[in-house]
């Protein structure tokens, strides 16, 4: 990759903006909004804003390897805590996607070193939904479902966490699962009813 085309482009893009609105930068500077928190994978292929057709100041975002949400990771927790308390999002987003190589190291037998951590809790996703997961006999179908599984499994981390449980119930916040799908670019709405998992995990998880 040639990195002064980084440069170049970053220009041009600068006078497109400045095109379209002269006061662009200077009301970027005032500060930011943004309705939504996007986690994602780290993955080069799902990037937040382009694929939602949105741009600067519309998105908080966090990635990382297969879009986790883990309770003892100081990133998200912090990134999680810093949108929905401070910046009052409406929406969290957990967007997963077809071909995670995470998910996909995560199904396989090898010792990856300081990844192993981290994709041990993929293989907690694995053990839950074991039975569900084995009656799949197409590997790509069931590596499929594993991508699906986990986003529900992050948005149930999701509401496990104590601001956003306080924030669905005194300020309706919404909690959204989704995968995006790289062969067509399609945007995949699970439809994870998180209102009826909060209810489920309460007698246990509840914390505010
Ligand atoms: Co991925």
């Amino acid at each position: 990759m040639d990195i002064d085309k980084v440069f170049k482009n970053n220009q041009s893009w600068i006078e497109e903006k400045l095109e379209l609105n002269q006061n662009y930068f200077e009301d970027l500077g005032k500060g930011q909004t943004p309705e939504l928190l996007f986690i994602g994978c780290s993955d080069s292929r799902v990037t937040a804003e382009e694929l939602m057709g949105l741009g600067p100041g519309d998105v908080f975002v966090h990635r990382n390897i297969a879009n986790m949400v883990i309770s003892i990771d100081l990133n998200v927790m912090s990134v999680i805590n810093y949108a929905v308390d401070h910046l009052k999002v409406n929406h969290v987003v957990v967007c997963g996607h077809y071909e995670c190589g995470g998910v996909k190291a995560a199904m396989q037998s090898a010792d990856l070193g300081i990844l192993n951590p981290w994709l041990r809790n993929i293989r907690d996703v694995y053990r839950i939904h074991n039975k569900e997961l084995n009656a799949i006999d197409n590997e790509e179908k069931k590596y499929e479902r594993l991508v699906e599984l986990n986003v529900k499994e992050q948005c149930v981390n999701l509401i496990k966490t104590a601001v956003v449980q306080k924030a669905i119930r005194t300020k309706g916040l919404q909690v959204h699962g989704w995968v995006f799908d790289v062969h067509t670019g399609k945007l995949i709405d699970l439809k994870i009813n998180f209102t009826k998992y909060l209810k489920d995990i309460m007698e246990i998880y509840h914390l505010d």
